[in-house]
């Protein structure tokens, strides 16, 4: 597969170039700045600069799916909360629907369920995070929305837990989240749904072959 990759210089977003390219697919790295190429290309992705805050049309022409891994992060203020972890994912569904790319995996967060019950700090986060989720429920894209809870640098156990509603809050490695999403392409099983993931005991590929 040719996927596209929002976000693909941040945590996650690196490790999602590792394992694509490892698994033998295109890993089409979007980055904001020249100079991060040779990193993406010494993990095996394609660089492609684009700013989600510019304009991002055609970048996902000849992919077969996008993923949006990008963020503000977590020192930014309510305004990029907008520009980029709202308006960026909305700007790469339709950059996916200008270029006949059906297949989308929003990494979102776990509280983006109930964003009025976060904290008065986190709310522009996690509404953001919502609406960017609605907009893609909306587009006719062939989405799967996936909701880690807090993420941590620690490596990837290859074991999670996945479910629309875990009832629960607590810990994943962006490693283990990169792999989700690694397996959700190409397992091609999930579309229309959204799930909760966090550490756990089960095989990531058999988490979301049982969603
Ligand atoms: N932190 C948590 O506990 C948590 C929990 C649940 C979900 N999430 C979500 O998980 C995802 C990945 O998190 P992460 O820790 O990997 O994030 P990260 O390391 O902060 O990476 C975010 C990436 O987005 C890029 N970016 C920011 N503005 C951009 C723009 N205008 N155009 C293009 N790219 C832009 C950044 O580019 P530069 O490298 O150039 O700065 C960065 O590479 C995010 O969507 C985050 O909201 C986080």
């Amino acid at each position: 597969m040719r996927v596209l990759i929002a976000g693909a210089n941040g945590k996650v977003g690196k490790h999602v170039v590792r394992l694509l390219s490892e698994s033998g697919h295109e890993a089409l790295a979007m980055i904001r700045d020249e100079a991060q190429s040779g990193d993406i290309r010494d993990l095996g992705g394609t660089p492609i600069v684009a700013d989600l805050e510019g304009d991002i049309s055609n970048t996902a022409e000849g992919c077969d799916a996008v993923v949006f891994t990008a963020g503000g992060g977590p020192g930014s203020g309510a305004e990029k909360k907008e520009t980029v972890d709202r308006q960026g994912a909305v700007k790469l569904i339709e950059a996916a629907k200008e270029s006949g790319v059906s297949l989308y995996v929003m990494v979102s967060a776990m509280g983006a369920a109930d964003p009025a019950s976060g904290s008065e700090g986190m709310q522009p986060y996690l509404f953001a995070k919502a609406r960017a989720d609605e907009a893609l429920r909306e587009s006719g894209l062939d989405y799967t929305i996936v909701r880690p809870g807090r993420l941590t640098n620690e490596p990837g156990t290859g074991r999670v837990e996945a479910a629309e509603n875990l009832g629960r809050r607590a810990e994943i490695p962006r490693e283990d989240v990169a792999r989700a999403i690694v397996a959700t392409l190409e397992a091609q099983s999930t579309s229309g749904k959204t799930f909760e993931l966090l550490s756990g005991d089960v095989p990531i590929e058999d988490a979301i072959a049982r969603l």
